[in-house]
């Protein structure tokens, strides 16, 4: 039993990490979860890795890991993603693309605990209603046996579904939600990366408490500038002809074929 800092679509966003990981650290949390989406969106993709790396994070492959590095197609990609992973695909370091490849698609922890990025059997399913929830709970209980509390990401959005049977209740997730040890838990941590948000440019991470069965949703402002004029200086940021451009190429080629 420990307190794990869990974090989860950092989208080469550093300045955003920076900012979850010092506060992270003046609490003297140093166990670090991850469910995926390292890569993608912004300009640091290394440098968010190695800080993964650097600090023994257990860290699982989200999607645009997989695409970031050649082993998926973007064919459920928007073309604002698409576009910052072409750009990724280009710029990133060869130790960092290694390290991408190396992550599992789950990993399970303590008795009870497992980390996936999509659904449990789609990397790229968006878990955002009762009923996918049901649907992975049951996938869980047939894949993973004994595992309650499924802590999840991909939709960047701080979530708690509470299961019961076959029933779903969302959880409101701010403060501090505690666990019940009868029911099973889908958690979504949120987004570290916000370059996405319209507003509230804020980082988002929880703690999780094994020993005391809570999670506590937290959320930190970060330089959001800094983020963004890098992404644009990289190329990370999509135009109004480019996108058009890969809308005739999905058309015309199909987007398992643009590369
Ligand atoms: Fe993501
Ligand atoms: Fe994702």
């Amino acid at each position: 039993m420990a307190v794990y800092g869990v974090l989860g679509d950092i989208h080469g966003n550093r300045e955003a990490l920076e900012a979850v990981l010092a506060r992270l650290d003046a609490e003297g949390v140093t166990r670090l979860l991850c469910v995926g989406d390292v890569v993608g969106y912004n300009a640091d993709a290394d440098a968010c890795a190695e800080a993964l790396r650097s600090r023994g994070a257990i860290v699982i492959a989200g999607n645009h890991d997989l695409i970031g590095t050649g082993r998926l197609d973007f064919e459920r990609c928007s073309n604002k993603a698409m576009h910052a992973l072409k750009r990724t695909r280009r710029s990133l370091a060869r130790a960092t693309a290694d390290y991408l490849c190396e992550l599992p698609a789950h990993h399970a922890l303590e008795e009870h605990v497992l980390l996936t990025h999509g659904g449990v059997r789609d990397v790229q399913q968006y878990m955002t209603k009762p009923q996918h929830i049901l649907e992975n709970a049951a996938y869980l209980r047939t894949d993973f046996p004994g595992r309650r509390v499924c802590f999840f990401g991909h939709t960047h959005e701080q979530k708690v579904f509470e299961v019961d049977g076959d029933r779903v209740a969302e959880v409101p997730a701010s403060g501090t939600v505690r666990l019940d040890p009868r029911r099973e838990y889908f958690v979504n941590p949120g987004s570290v990366d916000a370059s996405r948000k319209r507003a509230h440019k804020l980082a988002e991470f929880a703690v999780f408490d094994s020993g005391a069965s809570t999670v506590r949703f937290e959320q930190t402002p970060y330089d959001d500038s800094a983020t963004e004029s890098k992404a644009a200086a990289g190329g990370f940021r999509i135009d109004r002809w480019r996108d058009r451009l890969y809308d005739v190429q999905r058309r015309l080629v199909g987007p398992r074929h643009i590369s």
